[in-house]
């Protein structure tokens, strides 16, 4: 047997069913008419949001990164509650003007925009964050051609990861962002050319779920702003910060402790040097916001053994739940909190393979699970599908489309 990951906060039983927003899983079923079926809680994002506002200091501006979910009813309903939105390409951008949010409340950042994908976002007024030299002198040509004011900041690619997290993106050679030690010189460079200066993001690592490593690595990227504004000499409007806040997804996973967080950055900000007193400080969070907030419906539609073992063959899978699956990004698969919603609550009688509708011994949604004897025709609810679910998964693999999709 292997254990399953901790069900998030939120979720009950009603006679014997999974309970989503107030209502059984199969009454969402049966209004999208169809599995698989995501379906995120509006009520869950507000309260997430609520929680982390209250543990933070106040100076603190929140911003979503769309990447991790941006389905267009979700993505409208978040943005009330966010202070800016982190989009990481052309496609983003398309998504996010359609909900009519404020343009300049926008960043952009990620290495390779496309000369297209700039002179959109400089047309917005989106700020760009630079991922090199090179991209800011496009940028600049760009602008310049245009005859417009761009935007601009500089991601720092810093000389630190953040400790612990699932994907480090700092602390050596790195294609994202312009090394630390060349962003004096850039910065100087943009602002001599007249952009309108941002500031600094730095972005250092995702799924960290140690406070320790994460109020680490805030001090770290603040005394770094510090050395770099210093070295230039000029002020800074903006820091982001980046995030890296991580949500529990595997048995043992203790979810992050945000109230020491914000303790620990409330005491740094009471001794922060002049020269940042006046910067706008800011937080990117995708999977924090979201990710406990969504559950993926997927129905069983064949029971079979083999060699022993009992599979509940989904029609889900992979091109949907890539994370779940074990295949984005993780070394040694491990189960994501799982159930049986049709029987949300009963007793577990049998080890189980959940796997999905693929061909491929990857798809497989959870190795040897203690559940409840389930049958075809019940559903399967995988949770922390709210991130990095729909927006990360190979939907088209196999012919096989994406699922349906509901923000109740
Ligand atoms: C630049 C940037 N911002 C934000 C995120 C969102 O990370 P998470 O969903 O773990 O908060 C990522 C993730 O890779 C990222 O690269």
């Amino acid at each position: 047997m292997k254990p399953l990951g901790p069900i998030p906060p939120g979720y009950g039983a009603i006679d014997g069913e999974l309970e989503i927003g107030g209502k059984h899983a199969t009454h969402w079923v049966e209004q999208a008419g169809r599995t698989p079926l995501f379906v995120y809680s509006r009520d869950l994002i507000e309260r997430r949001l609520a929680a982390l506002r209250a543990a933070m200091p106040e100076r603190i501006k929140i911003n979503y990164a769309i990447k991790a979910n941006s389905f267009a009813p979700l993505l409208e309903h978040i943005s009330k509650f966010c202070d800016g939105l982190d989009i990481a390409s052309g496609g983003e951008l398309e998504i996010v003007r359609a909900t009519g949010f404020d343009l300049n409340r926008v960043s952009f950042a990620g290495p390779g925009k496309r000369d297209v994908e700039l002179r959109q976002a400089i047309a917005d007024g989106v700020t760009l964050n630079l991922e090199s030299e090179n991209e800011a002198r496009r940028a600049l040509a760009i602008a310049d051609d245009m005859g417009v004011v761009p935007r601009l900041a500089v991601r720092v690619n810093p000389d630190f990861a953040l400790k612990g997290s699932g994907m480090k993106m700092g602390g050596g050679a790195k294609p994202f962002g312009v090394d630390a030690e060349r962003v004096p010189d850039l910065v100087r460079e943009i602002v001599g050319a007249g952009c309108d200066w941002r500031g600094l993001h730095v972005f250092t690592g995702s799924q960290a779920l140690s406070a320790e490593a994460i109020i680490a690595m805030q001090a770290q990227v603040l005394d770094l702003a510090h050395r770099i504004m210093s070295e230039v000499g000029t002020a800074l409007p903006k820091l982001n910060m980046g995030g890296g806040f991580g949500i529990p997804y595997f048995a043992g996973d203790e979810p992050l402790d945000i109230e020491a967080v914000g303790d620990a950055l409330r005491r740094r900000l009471g001794e922060l040097p002049d020269a940042l007193t006046d910067t706008e400080l800011y937080i990117e969070l995708g999977r924090y916001l979201v990710g406990e907030a969504g559950v993926y419906l997927t129905r069983i539609i064949d029971r079979k053994e083999s060699y022993g073992e009992t599979y509940l063959v989904t029609d889900g899978g992979l091109h949907h739940q890539l994370a779940a699956s074990g295949n984005f990004g993780t070394v040694v698969r491990r189960n994501y909190p799982l159930a049986i919603a049709s029987r949300f609550g009963s007793e577990p009688e049998e080890i189980a393979n959940v796997v999905g509708c693929l061909c491929t011994p990857l798809d497989r949604l959870a190795d040897k699970a203690h559940l409840p004897r389930a049958e075809v025709g019940d559903l399967v609810a995988v949770f922390c599908a709210g991130a990095y679910g729909a927006s990360a998964s190979p939907s088209a693999f196999l012919g096989q489309g994406p699922a349906a999709e509901m923000l109740v």
